[in-house]
């Protein structure tokens, strides 16, 4: 076996070959859903921007189309970059994208269908008014990108934004139009922060108070004081989001905390994730997320497996109870691809033990693991200044024992674990309360030289003490994705085993911490391969 061809996934969305980065226009549109994706029809590294596009009816299974966009007008000769597609009134689809002009300055392009009727869309036209939209003079035309979604104001006009940066600030700057064709720039951004320096990828849309259903945001009715509005925004390699109150007439967007302030350290995920895009599913009402996962092997490991790039499985995404954060689960079509299972209930795990999960295909699985203590009497005590989770997480990785915890998943384990990815939590008291941390250590993950090996960390919001701690795993050969706490923190890895590869992979359950505890249950599911034509 070829090392490098085991990194393919089965069940995660890649294009056959080459280059894949931001997932663009993403919807459901008669029966069907789309998806785009920034791609390099002509090698595996990042150039030579279009947009590629794929169909589906169920988000996993998929058939590739022609690509639909491809840079070859004096507007776009540079690159058709990210943007984003909405549902016109007459329930035409219009793609809105950045092009990069022969001056190499970022314009907003438009796109239509060729032929409405073709449920597959296969073809795509550029507007002959392009650019509809060019850099303003105070706006630096190399920062000026990734148009979201419209969304329609309670006065009947379309909205979006644009990712940018005001006086070395990010911003999400803001347009109006009646038509969808002729934008008109508001006065204010719809939001800025002076403790980041540039936007890409800005994505806007109401959530729900009360349950998980999504919103399509492009009826006026998606106002109302049991709605919030989240704004994600990419920068620093990772995407944050805050929550806020949108009011639809006058623009006005009040945030509960602003990006990377106190509960503002909100991320979608707290691994590799980059670049996320949602829409809403009109079918099953609900929105789903959609993010690019980049590689952390090299250029010339880039070259040798032919491509580069995947993309996480779709995810519903909805508010949490407490309304101070977003949820999110893969969407439940997945589990139509779960085969061979294995489960155990009531299984005690003492303290320095580790149990192998033998019977499924370790490279190839999905697993869910639930994690239950008698008491937490003796939980390590944590002072209140630690506050960042992932250096809390390299400090106290999954080798260095505590009390309650390190416990969790040792994945794509090699039989004598010099190669493992450690998915785990540890429980601390901080006064009368406790904090659960939820870390994915890929130090140890594999042998190759070169390669990014990130630990990652997260604080669970929930407490111990009335929640039991889960955990949900997807692992698919060069991917690892976690949820915590049914979907409160999410964790994406990249890894890159020699040893610990398709059947030569393990999967443990540990706790490498002095107390014991009981795995109330696990299920877990080998995978079969998604089709992906
Ligand atoms: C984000 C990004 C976007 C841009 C695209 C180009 O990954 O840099 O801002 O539109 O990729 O491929």
């Amino acid at each position: 076996l070829n090392v490098s061809q085991s990194y393919r996934t089965a069940y995660h969305f890649q294009p056959t070959k080459n280059w894949m980065n931001d997932p663009n226009g993403p919807m459901y549109y008669k029966g069907v859903y789309h998806f785009f994706y920034q791609h390099n029809p002509y090698g595996p590294l990042w150039g030579n921007m279009s947009w590629a596009h794929a169909i589906s009816h169920d988000l996993i299974n998929w058939v590739h189309l022609d690509i639909a966009l491809v840079p070859n007008e004096p507007y776009d000769i540079n690159g058709c970059f990210s943007g984003s597609t909405t549902i016109l009134p007459n329930g035409e689809p219009a793609i809105l994208y950045t092009g990069v002009d022969a001056n190499l300055h970022q314009v907003q392009n438009l796109a239509f269908p060729k032929n409405i009727s073709d449920p597959l869309l296969n073809e795509w036209v550029k507007w002959p008014l392009n650019p509809i939209l060019s850099p303003p003079d105070e706006i630096d035309p190399s920062f000026y990108r990734d148009p979201s979604t419209g969304w329609m104001g309670a006065d009947g006009e379309w909205r979006v934004v644009i990712g940018t940066r005001i006086d070395h600030q990010g911003a999400a700057i803001l347009y109006k139009s009646k038509d969808f064709r002729s934008w008109n720039r508001s006065l204010s951004p719809l939001h800025l922060s002076n403790i980041t320096t540039f936007w890409e990828c800005p994505d806007f849309y109401p959530v729900m108070r009360n349950g998980k259903s999504g919103l399509d945001t492009s009826v006026t009715s998606v106002q109302g004081k049991d709605i919030r509005h989240v704004l994600k925004a990419s920068f620093n390699y990772q995407d944050y989001y805050i929550l806020g109150k949108y009011d639809p007439l006058s623009d006005r967007y009040d945030v509960d905390a602003d990006f990377m302030k106190s509960k503002g350290w909100l991320r979608y995920d707290y691994g590799r994730f980059y670049a996320s895009k949602s829409f809403y599913d009109g079918e099953k009402k609900r929105r789903i997320l959609w993010s690019w996962v980049c590689e952390g092997d090299t250029a010339p490991d880039a070259i040798e497996k032919g491509w580069s790039g995947l993309q996480t499985i779709p995810r519903s995404i909805w508010l949490s109870k407490n309304e101070d954060q977003l949820v999110q689960w893969p969407v439940k079509e997945l589990e139509k691809l779960r085969t061979r299972k294995v489960h155990l209930e009531n299984k005690k795990l003492k303290g320095g033990s580790m149990i192998e999960i033998s019977g499924i295909t370790a490279s190839q699985a999905d697993v869910e693991i639930t994690f239950s203590f008698s008491n937490l009497k003796h939980a390590e005590v944590l002072s209140a200044e630690v506050v960042d989770p992932q250096i809390l997480c390299t400090q106290k990785n999954a080798t260095t024992d505590g009390k309650f915890g390190p416990f969790g998943l040792l994945v794509l384990a090699s039989k004598d674990l010099t190669e493992h990815t450690a998915v785990f939590f540890r429980v601390f008291r901080i006064a009368n309360s406790f904090r659960v941390l939820m870390c994915a250590d890929t130090s140890r993950s594999s042998l190759k030289p070169f390669i990014d090996k990130p630990i990652y960390g997260a604080f669970l919001a929930l407490d111990p003490r009335y929640a039991k701690i889960s955990l949900r795993t997807l692992i698919d050969h060069s991917i690892v994705e976690s949820f915590g706490g049914e979907g409160l923190a999410c964790i994406t890895s990249r890894v890159y085993p020699v040893l610990a590869v398709g059947e030569q992979a393990h999967l443990y359950a540990f706790n490498n911490g002095t107390q014991s505890l009981s795995i109330s249950s696990l299920s877990a599911w080998s995978m079969k391969k998604a089709q992906i034509v």
